[in-house]
């Protein structure tokens, strides 16, 4: 009988990421993230999960070119958009309009290699904008062009906030998107790939990929975590409210991992971040109260930060929404979640586990007038 939860089990074989939870790292196609996040860009992670290598500049210009040219959303989804502000969550709005972009994909019900990838690159390319739009129509304000000069990290804050990113701030989010682009069978991308499996289409197999890491155990623990921050205040009143907590057997958020046993390496460069933007937005509270929760987490439970606490933190001083943690965290994952679901495409077999029966024995039918 596996562990609950499926702890331990390898369900697929991938090339694409790779994770050593003892030591604390991890690796895109070989490439350690410790060499990544100073280095690379979202783009150039974009090429490396779907094509396995890295991109010559010939590659990556083509692939830039493709992303800019699929920014804008179609008019079916333009229309759907403002019906969708009033009353429903960011993370709805996302799993709602990805499933709805099916219907006038360019490619259709095309399920070939060629047309997967273009609508993967669609995909990648339209989550920001479609954040963005909705953020845009819900705060009464218009909804923006993106800018084909801009990165997509740079033109993602621009259609977010209505202000264009200086070089540092639009540099600091495109490391955020490459540290949240992959992570091997994490749940979101272990839904995606048993949609996939069924030889369902690329849309739905991202939708149910979002609608898994909308959970607070998963990609919601971002948002969780800067709502804990603000509550708490101060620094001064971390210890006591932590600890507080911890009696009452409430889980802190951003906390613990399935398989890290030591500090996750994504954290070890978001804290190096949270410092450098508080500085640059001349508050660092946040990053000092994150800084002072580490602490008592550790000493009291042992358990290190994982990649949304201190996301939380960075993802709030570059003025990003509390609730738009996650679909931000999703607007990096797809570049994974698609890359996963082609490969499940490429080598299929039904992902279709056994379980372990624990109900009654086995019985007879009683009909509804002879019951007690
Ligand atoms: N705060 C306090 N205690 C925690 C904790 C946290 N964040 N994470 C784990 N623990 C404790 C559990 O209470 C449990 O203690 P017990 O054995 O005394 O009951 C023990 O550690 C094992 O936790 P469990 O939830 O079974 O581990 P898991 O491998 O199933 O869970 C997570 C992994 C990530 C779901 C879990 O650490 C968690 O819920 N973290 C908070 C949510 C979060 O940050 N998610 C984002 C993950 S990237």
């Amino acid at each position: 009988m596996p562990g609950k939860g499926l702890e331990d089990i390898i369900a697929a074989e991938t090339a694409i990421s790779d994770i050593d939870g003892k030591l604390g790292r991890l690796f895109y196609v070989g490439y350690d993230i410790h060499e990544l996040a100073p280095s690379s860009t979202f783009e150039e992670i974009v090429y490396l999960l779907h094509n396995l290598e890295l991109p010559s500049k010939a590659q990556l210009e083509e692939l830039n070119e493709r992303l800019i040219a699929e920014r804008e959303l179609d008019a079916f989804v333009e229309r759907l958009m403002p019906t969708m502000v009033e009353q429903t969550s960011p993370m709805s709005m996302l799993r709602t309009t990805v499933s709805a972009m099916s219907a006038y994909d360019p490619d259709g019900w095309d399920q070939s290699t060629e047309a997967n990838y273009r609508k993967a690159m669609r995909l990648i390319s339209r989550f920001a904008t479609v954040i963005a739009t909705f953020h845009r129509l819900r705060s009464n304000e218009q909804v923006l062009k993106a800018n084909p000069k801009l990165s997509h990290a740079a033109n993602f804050l621009y259609m977010l906030t209505g202000r264009e990113p200086d070089e540092e701030f639009g540099r600091i989010f495109d490391v955020c998107l490459v540290l949240h682009a992959d992570h091997t069978m994490n749940a979101s991308t272990f839904a995606a790939r048993v949609a996939a499996s069924t030889l369902s289409d690329i849309h739905s197999a991202v939708t149910a990929a979002i609608a898994t890491l909308k959970g607070p155990l998963h990609g919601g623990a971002n948002e969780a975590v800067m709502k804990i921050l603000l509550q708490i205040g101060s620094v001064e009143k971390v210890r006591d409210a932590v600890k507080a907590k911890l009696d009452a057997k409430e889980k802190i958020m951003g906390f613990g991992h399935r398989v890290y046993k030591t500090e996750d390496p994504r954290a070890t460069h978001l804290r190096k971040l949270s410092k450098q933007i508080g500085e640059m937005v001349g508050d660092t509270r946040w990053y000092e109260m994150s800084l002072a929760m580490e602490e008592v987490v550790l000493e009291e439970k042992g358990l290190y930060p994982n990649v949304d606490f201190y996301a939380a933190s960075v993802y709030y001083c570059l003025g990003i929404p509390v609730d738009l943690f996650t679909p931000v965290f999703a607007a990096s994952r797809v570049s994974g979640w698609t890359a996963h679901i082609r490969e499940q495409y490429a080598d299929n077999r039904l992902i279709r586990p056994e379980s372990a029966y624990v109900g009654p024995p086995h019985r007879s039918y009683v009909p509804i007038d002879q019951r007690g």
